[in-house]
């Protein structure tokens, strides 16, 4: 049976929500990840250190790796597969000593043009350099990089590519500060990437594996809605060439985004893919099927670890070609490929 091992996965893109949403999905990442960059879209976004460390910890227990009294790990009750939880908080036009108050405890600043996706009302309204600059200066002086769901408010199809400006004007006028185009899905982001020597992206697994035709071409597929929706054909296209050759500055973020059944199979179907337990399954069977498995581990954690100087907890996870067949849900929420049956199950997990 062909076999695969990974080497401290890494998932740069993760919602992992709160109260008993958290505790259903939390474990589903920790179990196979050594560690997820947390996006901060709860209700409220988190934008302040104590919500932040308080969430942290949340984490941490909901994926086993308890917290003491004293607030530190309690290294005795933590068992093998850690999980580290890379923290961001809500990009506001934060003051430079509320950044450097506030920096060992994260990882970096999400941003988000506001209303542009789940629980978003509260992001940016104008890219309005002037207003932006102290934040940005500060934020690149001290190194905390700056992760952007790129899009406008154009067609649906277009909001994207429109957005290509925008990374320009910010990756230029701010050549010290890594920012990352999150989630992207065309062909015009990839090109970005050899633009800009601080543009970084993260690709999820969805938009390798779909178009807009598997999403609404046929019989509506809600489960399979999400912001940015997937696109063309060409784009899929250019979206796995990178992946799949490794591009060195292109790491895997699931963008898992679970909402319960009843929210996606509704009129006003709420937005995200819900991925973690089968990612690096399904991951490994895509590269497989291309000749590619080699390349999987820089796609799944090198690259990561590359681009942000990361050391990982260690964990090496072996992937078998073997038949698993998907839950229909895990609690409230349904999996991407629920009820069907992938190519590749997870073997063992050290
Ligand atoms: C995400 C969510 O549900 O939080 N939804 C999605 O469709 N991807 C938010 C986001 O990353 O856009
Ligand atoms: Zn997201």
């Amino acid at each position: 049976m062909k076999s695969h091992t990974l080497l401290m996965p890494l998932d740069m893109h993760l919602h992992l929500r709160d109260g008993v949403m958290l505790e259903t999905v939390a474990p589903l990442s920790s179990y196979s990840f050594s560690g997820a960059v947390i996006m901060p879209n709860l209700v409220p976004p988190v934008t302040s250190k104590e919500e932040l460390v308080a969430y942290k910890e949340r984490i941490l227990n909901a994926t086993g790796n308890r917290v003491n009294h004293e607030d530190e790990l309690d290294f005795e009750m933590m068992d093998m597969d850690y999980f580290e939880p890379m923290m961001t908080l809500f990009y506001q036009h934060y003051p430079r000593e509320f950044l450097e108050d506030v920096r060992d405890e994260i990882f970096a600043i999400k941003l988000y043009p506001a209303g542009i996706t789940t629980n978003s009302e509260g992001g940016v309204s104008s890219f309005d350099l002037d207003m932006m600059r102290p934040t940005l200066e500060a934020m690149a002086a001290l190194e905390i990089p700056l992760l952007i769901h790129g899009e406008t408010e154009g067609f649906v199809m277009d909001r994207e590519a429109e957005f290509m400006p925008i990374y320009g004007m910010l990756a230029k006028h701010f050549p010290n500060l890594k920012i990352v185009m999150e989630h992207i899905t065309t062909k015009s982001a990839v090109e970005m990437l050899d633009k800009y020597p601080n543009l970084y992206a993260t690709i999820t697994l969805h938009h390798l594996l779909i178009t807009l035709d598997d999403v609404a071409g046929g019989m509506l597929r809600p489960h399979l809605f999400c912001k940015p929706i997937a696109k063309r054909p060409e784009d899929r296209e250019a979206l796995l060439s990178a992946a799949l050759d490794a591009h060195p500055k292109v790491m895997f973020g699931s963008d898992s985004a679970p909402h319960p059944k009843d929210k996606k199979e509704a009129c006003g179907c709420a937005a995200g893919v819900f991925t973690a337990p089968i990612a690096l399954q399904v991951l490994c069977e895509l590269f497989d099927r291309h000749g590619k498995l080699e390349n999987l581990q820089a796609f799944v954690s090198d690259n990561a670890q590359n681009i942000y100087g990361l050391c990982p907890e260690f964990k090496e996870v072996t992937l078998v070609e073997r038949p698993f067949t998907v839950p229909s849900h895990y609690g409230t929420v349904v999996p991407m490929f629920a009820g069907e049956t992938i190519g590749w199950s997870i073997e063992e997990v050290m």
